[in-house]
């Protein structure tokens, strides 16, 4: 497995030259899937099933590239909108790519968390996303965040009522303690917010810890968003000027 790994480095590092910068916690609205079956005569479930190949391809270019975190955005509050038959099929998603892909990732030593809320999911599916969690929390090549039934208003009230219940002072609450509150609590705050399918829009994605993040928006359909574009982000982000409000003399 490592060979393999160093093999694919070797060759791929020829091609695409290591980033002076690249972004340490990159997150990722995997937005398009259905049109991208429609364009190519596919159901929508394919086209589902596409972007989670397109999710693994995803994985190892981060590695490659030196992402050291990745959030991906699998289900998202607003979610359940939609027509039972696509929900079943996402779920099933998420759990077949546990049980195919665990012991794969485990073994190229991703760590798994999840961040939303588990509880509206089913037992059988909760408890293979904690078992993977488990499984993997030695891991540290990639840390995969998965927002699975994830909503940045829903993390936001989940945190305050958190807060209130922890009795916290008024005087205490600051933006730093806000964020130790947050399903991300112990990671860095995204650097680079990747959209594909070409919509401006945050659609409830990591608002809170997003403040200061880069934006790079591509018409590219998920499924279709090959290491090539990814690169060509991640090289994007590495040329911009982050001041934080505060100015770069
Ligand atoms: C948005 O495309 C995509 C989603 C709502 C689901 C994303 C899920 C995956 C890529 C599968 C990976 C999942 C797991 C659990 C690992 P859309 O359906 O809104 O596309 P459209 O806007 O073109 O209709």
């Amino acid at each position: 497995m490592a060979e393999l790994v160093q093999t694919e480095n070797s060759v791929e590092q020829k091609e695409y030259p290591p980033l002076e910068n690249p972004p340490y916690h990159v997150g990722i609205i995997m937005d398009g899937n259905g049109r991208w079956a429609k364009q190519n005569g596919k159901s929508r479930f394919e086209g589902h099933k596409a972007g989670t190949e397109n999710l693994r391809r995803t994985l190892k270019s981060s590695v490659e590239f030196g992402v050291k975190m990745l959030t991906i955005y699998a289900f998202s509050t607003e979610n359940w909108k939609r027509p039972p038959f696509e929900i079943m099929g996402l779920m099933k998603i998420l759990e077949n790519v546990i049980d195919t892909e665990l012991e794969e990732l485990n073994k190229n030593g991703v760590q798994l968390r999840h961040i939303g809320q588990l509880e509206r999911l089913k037992p059988i599916i909760r408890n293979k996303v904690l078992y993977a969690i488990d499984k993997t929390k030695h891991n540290d090549r990639l840390i995969l965040n998965v927002a699975f039934n994830y909503g940045g208003r829903d993390e936001i009230v989940h945190a305050v009522k958190r807060v209130i219940a922890d009795n916290i002072p008024p005087d205490e609450i600051t933006a730093d303690l806000l964020s130790h509150y947050m399903y991300t609590a112990d990671c860095p705050d995204p650097d680079l917010i990747i959209r594909t399918s070409g919509e401006f829009r945050t659609s409830n994605f990591l608002i809170w810890q997003a403040a200061y993040a880069e934006y790079y928006i591509t018409p590219t359909y998920w499924p279709d968003f090959d290491k090539a574009e990814y690169y060509k982000a991640l090289q994007t982000f590495s040329r911009r000027d982050r001041r934080y409000g505060g100015r770069n003399e």
